[in-house]
């Protein structure tokens, strides 16, 4: 910075016949066109009246100066003095000022600018599925059950009628955590749950009818996973009990649901089939959201979906949980959450579902 310095005439006139004491007054002024920062002031400072500074030392020198020029001196280095202090005040308010509106420039805000927008989550998809199956069922009087992933062989096995003979208590099928080597009671068994259903019997086992119970959860089974198998997938159990029960119940039940979730237009249809804790057991269709039961690509030309299986509580799983089968009868169903989420939304790899990419899973 050249700062431009004014010297006081009287001091110009002064010093016009000493010139040692021009010398320094042209030291003085050239120290103030070079003060740029507070610290370059504070180096004046100690250069100019600090103990060996020059205008101290023109004070310094009056003592062996010859009397008759010891006055005039005297009013130099006083002019001098007073000077510069007030100067280097005046320059250290100017720089200070000069800065504090620097830092408040750069710290100035544009409220004009569109605000900066935080990442906000949401509910993975299948999160989103089990709660609207949730809800649905919610809204028709259910309440929500959970059990727990790691089950005695007799909840997930043998109070569901699944007698030790069944494939589905093989060895292959279920990760089992204990297995007790005596092979006629292994009802002590551990495993994880290979379907939500042992809730069915930890809730009868607890409560008494009427209940109209919804439990979404985990499950496990020995799969390899490609494009629609999981070790771990998501199931939603639910059942009714109540006096007079009927497969018509069952029926009426899981076609609301259907159309609710699937959209009004959609029919369903029931096949029958075997699931050894209900009695009869089905497996309920929808048609297909693609061509609406004429055949496509989406249900492999099957013109329907399947949704769910389900049945009428087996008589021999209320004797388990102390129910009189002819005093109540029941319905329940359970339906895999995935198959669910790939069909209602088109997705085609199952994996997709775990790997959490965030492309992905925005987008819904
Ligand atoms: N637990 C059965 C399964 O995992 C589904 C089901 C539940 C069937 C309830 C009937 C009744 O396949």
């Amino acid at each position: 910075m050249n700062r431009k310095v004014d010297i006081e005439p009287r001091l110009a006139e002064l010093t016009s016949t000493r010139p040692e004491l021009a010398a320094i007054v042209d030291q003085v002024v050239e120290s103030f066109r070079e003060c740029e920062t507070l610290t370059d002031i504070g180096e004046a400072r100690i250069k100019l009246l600090g103990k060996k500074g020059s205008i101290t030392g023109i004070f310094k020198g009056l003592s062996s100066a010859p009397p008759e020029e010891k006055p005039a001196i005297g009013e130099i280095g006083n002019l001098l003095r007073s000077w510069a202090e007030s100067a280097l005040e005046q320059t250290e308010r100017d720089l200070t000022a000069a800065a504090r509106e620097a830092s408040l420039r750069s710290r100035a805000i544009d409220v004009t600018l569109p605000g900066r927008r935080l990442p906000v989550g949401h509910r993975h998809l299948i999160t989103q599925v089990i709660d609207e199956v949730v809800s649905i069922f919610v809204s028709l009087g259910y309440r929500v059950e959970t059990g727990p992933e790691v089950e005695l062989d007799y909840y997930n096995f043998e109070a569901l009628n699944t007698p030790s003979y069944h494939p589905a208590r093989s060895l292959q099928d279920t990760f089992y955590v204990l297995r007790h080597d005596v092979v006629h009671d292994n009802r002590d068994d551990i495993l994880l749950r290979a379907h939500t259903s042992p809730v069915q019997v930890r809730v009868m086992e607890s409560r008494k009818p009427p209940l109209y119970v919804l439990s979404p959860g985990r499950a496990y089974r020995k799969d390899e996973i490609d494009a629609t198998h999981s070790p771990m997938f998501f199931q939603v159990e639910g059942f009714a009990v109540d006096r007079g029960i009927d497969m018509g119940d069952l029926k009426g039940t899981l076609e609301v649901f259907a159309r609710k979730l699937f959209g009004e237009e959609r029919k369903v249809r029931f096949r029958p089939h075997f699931f050894p804790f209900t009695e009869p057991s089905a497996e309920m269709d929808v048609s297909c959201f693609a061509c609406d039961t004429s055949g496509c690509g989406l249900c492999k030309g099957v013109g329907w979906l399947e949704i769910l299986g389900c049945g009428m509580i087996d008589p021999k799983v209320f004797e388990h949980v102390g129910y009189d089968p002819e005093e109540h009868t029941g319905f329940a169903f359970g339906m895999g959450i995935e198959r669910i989420a790939m069909m209602k939304y088109g997705i085609e790899d199952m994996r997709i579902l775990y790997e959490n990419d965030a492309r992905f899973l925005r987008q819904f």
